[in-house]
């Protein structure tokens, strides 16, 4: 198991976890990785674990560069299990290291392992940590991904080690961004945003602006998941791409989320999808008996416009479009106009449960559209006039 120079004596000894397919709910065709960092430095120091189940591998990676009982520091940027699975088993190897997290981080650990024993520091924005040649700073970043957040910036090397933040679920042999597809990079990074940091938009600002205020000059941004961002050009395209998703802008696009039974609800998302297309607006339609809402969820930071459509089943949502309307109000996408639109058979009205979620969000809305059995062309037609009023809103 080697371990791999980032900059020089300091190094990526994470993991590859090529088999995961699903991270909480979040499908992850491409797998992910754990990334941790070792800091050979004066005082040794390990940022970040990884997950309980890949420890051997990061346990082994360590050792090719130092016994463990001469690590100084473990710095613990996000407690979420990942990152921390393997915490425990690496603090029994190396007892004497000093934890460097913040205040949420030391709750959280102590909420989630046996700590008894383990010594720590605790550090905010701007407290900083000498190692010997270096001195790492530190970032809160609440909610990047859960309260205890954190990244650290190492400004001798102008290298940001942002955990979660500007990572993707992207298991490549590709360590750096220049060695891989960029754009399947970038497609990575917009699906993780999409389906772990869309609600945190404005913590995700926040923290750029901080990251601004404190002056960082960061030429390589190496984050816990997927590839290391190195040079300016690639951190400041994903940085620049980070602004845009969290300032919420669009590109004005739509998309049209359905499923189907008999086909109703298919033809009724055929009719919309024609209407965006005839006013020049770029659309996409997703059947969720053959997507994943992971993939889906993505479209949503380009959409201005949203529409979903639901068979009505037992006089409940579709479990499909039910399970999807739950994802996605969690994941709170701002400044959408929305509609939906159903079939039924005996009861109409279920579709409410959509336009509450809609009206809950803040999202500009027309009144939901509902037809009895199958749509003919004149309701076709009226479900189509209620599209323009949307797109007209
Ligand atoms: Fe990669 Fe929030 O853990």
């Amino acid at each position: 198991m080697n371990a791999v120079e980032i900059k020089k004596d300091i190094y990526w000894v994470g993991v590859k976890d090529w088999n995961l397919k699903e991270f909480h709910g979040y499908s992850t065709p491409n797998g992910s990785t754990y990334n941790s960092y070792l800091i050979m430095d004066e005082k040794i120091t390990l940022v970040d674990g990884v997950k309980h189940y890949m420890s051997h591998e990061n346990i082994a990676r360590i050792q090719s560069l130092t016994d463990f009982s001469k690590i100084d520091y473990i710095i613990v940027n996000h407690v979420e299990m990942d990152h921390s699975g393997n915490i425990p088993e690496i603090m029994k190897l190396a007892p004497q290291a000093v934890i460097v997290t913040n205040a949420a981080g030391k709750m959280a650990l102590e909420a989630h392992f046996d700590t008894t024993g383990w010594n720590y520091q605790i550090v905010k924005t701007g407290d900083s940590l000498n190692i010997g040649k270096r001195t790492l700073s530190f970032m809160t970043t609440p909610m990047l991904h859960w309260p205890d957040s954190m990244m650290t910036y190492v400004a001798e090397d102008k290298l940001l080690l942002s955990n979660d933040g500007f990572g993707q679920h992207y298991a490549t042999d590709a360590l750096f961004v220049k060695e891989a597809p960029f754009d399947c990079v970038m497609q990575e990074a917009k699906s993780y945003y999409a389906n772990i940091l869309f609600p945190y938009g404005m913590q995700a600002e926040k923290a750029l602006n901080t990251a601004d205020s404190l002056g960082l000059d960061i030429e390589m941004i190496a984050p816990s998941h997927g590839c290391i961002w190195s040079g300016k050009e690639e951190v400041n395209a994903i940085l620049n791409a980070y602004c845009k998703w969290a300032s919420g802008q669009n590109e004005g696009k739509a998309v049209i989320v359905y499923d189907t039974m008999w086909g109703a609800t298919a033809a009724m998302a055929e009719a919309a999808m024609s209407v965006f297309q005839d006013a020049g607006i770029p659309v996409r339609k997703h059947c969720l008996a053959v997507k994943n809402v992971s993939e889906v969820m993505v479209d949503f930071l380009d959409a201005k416009y949203v529409v979903i459509g639901n068979p009505t089943l037992n006089n409940q949502l579709f479990p499909r479009v039910a399970g999807f309307v739950t994802y996605m109000h969690g994941l709170a996408p701002k400044n959408k106009t929305a509609m939906c639109f159903g079939s039924y058979g005996w009861k109409a009205g279920v579709v409410k449960k959509i336009q509450e979620v809609y009206e809950d969000l803040g999202w500009t809305t027309v009144e939901p559209f509902e037809e009895k059995y199958t749509p003919k062309s004149d309701v076709l037609e009226k479900l189509k006039e209620r599209v323009r009023e949307l797109i007209a809103k």
